[in-house]
């Protein structure tokens, strides 16, 4: 049977579309040597969208998504558009109105000179952030009282659901047995300050963890987690945390792989329709330049073949991002590569 992908394409903000332009080049050429089809749909959403219809995404664009195998998105933000609108009106929007209950990033380091770390080599960096994606502080709940008055008060609430939590946990577990590594998933919070919304996800974790005795469970608290993911990173496999930490700690994270031009993510809804982005952001002084690094798109291209279920084609663009990035790129920075964006994304191409 032919196999065959619907993929809605939103380059977005910045950098984005020069990222995006290098995936689906390298989606064109894997298609081919793999046998799969596809159709891609472009959405121009984003700040210049924004800037023209004062719309971000409406919830009929929400239902346009539902009809599309997957979403590949390039960078959301624009410093000409209030910070927080395109966000929370693009970027969340399609996180939580898709129930993408999983953000997962992967954190590994390919090559020894890419990392910041004395004495690290690929093996000790290589590890997986669950990222809990559709709750905690990005709910949104809060409110201002006695605004603009020295009487000031902000609130902003940390919402988290038994359900939710157990399944963002559930999926940790699942695929630490499924990546067959460690076997050790790693809760990442705050117990001893944050005491109701750690108390549920300490609760549920133990719980959780009850059925997968071959997987080892640890404890640590945010701080120091990103202690440890600088002085022992190679004690991590699976670490799974809220929204709000995880967002924090997936950036460390990036650093250790040697920056955001390498770090990917997945948006998933293990049930329904996921999106794959580069982590990095828009990056809006580097646009236009040609010097954006795209291997983190590409691996995100990687990360959607996985999830779509062609499984050589997305091992075969991660073998080329790996011996693109050890053996071509001077590092993984902007600028610094050595080469421009497009002839990155060629290279890819030429070794898969
Ligand atoms: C990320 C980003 C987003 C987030 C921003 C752009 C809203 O930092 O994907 O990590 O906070 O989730
Ligand atoms: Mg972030």
């Amino acid at each position: 049977m032919q196999r065959e992908y619907k993929i809605a394409v939103i380059p977005g903000d910045g950098t984005g579309p020069e990222v995006i332009r290098e995936g689906l080049k390298v989606l064109k050429a894997v298609a081919k040597k793999y046998n799969f089809k596809y159709e891609t749909k472009v959405f121009d959403w984003g700040g210049a969208y924004y800037l023209k219809t004062a719309k971000t995404l409406e919830d009929k664009d929400i239902e346009d998504l539902k009809r599309f195998s997957a979403i590949y998105l390039g960078a959301i933000g624009d410093p000409q558009v209030k910070t927080g609108i395109l966000e929370r009106g693009i970027l969340l929007k399609i996180r939580f109105s898709l129930d993408q209950y999983i953000n997962l990033r992967p954190v590994r380091l390919y090559d020894s000179r890419f990392c910041p770390l004395k004495d690290k080599e690929p093996e000790d960096i290589d590890f997986v952030v669950v990222r809990e994606n559709t709750e905690g502080l990005y709910k949104g709940i809060g409110e201002f009282r006695n605004k603009d008055t020295p009487e000031e008060v902000a609130i902003q609430i940390s919402y988290n659901t038994y359900k939710g939590i157990e399944r963002c946990i559930r999926y940790a577990f699942e695929y630490c047995r499924r990546r067959n590594k460690k076997k050790r998933v790693t809760l990442c919070g705050k117990t001893n300050v944050l005491t109701y919304a750690w108390d549920l996800w300490e609760r549920v974790f133990y719980e959780v963890a009850k059925d997968y005795p071959d997987i080892q469970t640890d404890y640590t608290h945010v701080d120091a987690t990103c202690m440890w993911m600088i002085k022992n990173p190679e004690w991590f496999d699976v670490i799974v945390t809220d929204n709000m930490f995880g967002d924090i700690i997936t950036d460390l994270g990036a650093m250790l792989q040697g920056g955001l031009g390498i770090a990917a993510g997945g948006n998933i809804n293990p049930q329904g329709i996921s999106m794959f982005e580069p982590i990095g952001g828009s990056a809006p002084k580097y646009t236009g330049q040609n010097i954006i690094n795209p291997l983190a798109a590409i691996c995100a291209l990687a990360m959607m073949l996985e999830n779509l279920g062609e499984i050589q084609a997305s091992q075969a663009v991660e073998n080329a991002v790996i011996k693109v990035a050890t053996t071509k790129l001077k590092s993984l920075s902007a600028g610094k590569m050595g080469y421009s964006t497009e002839e990155v994304g060629d290279l890819v191409v030429e070794n898969l």
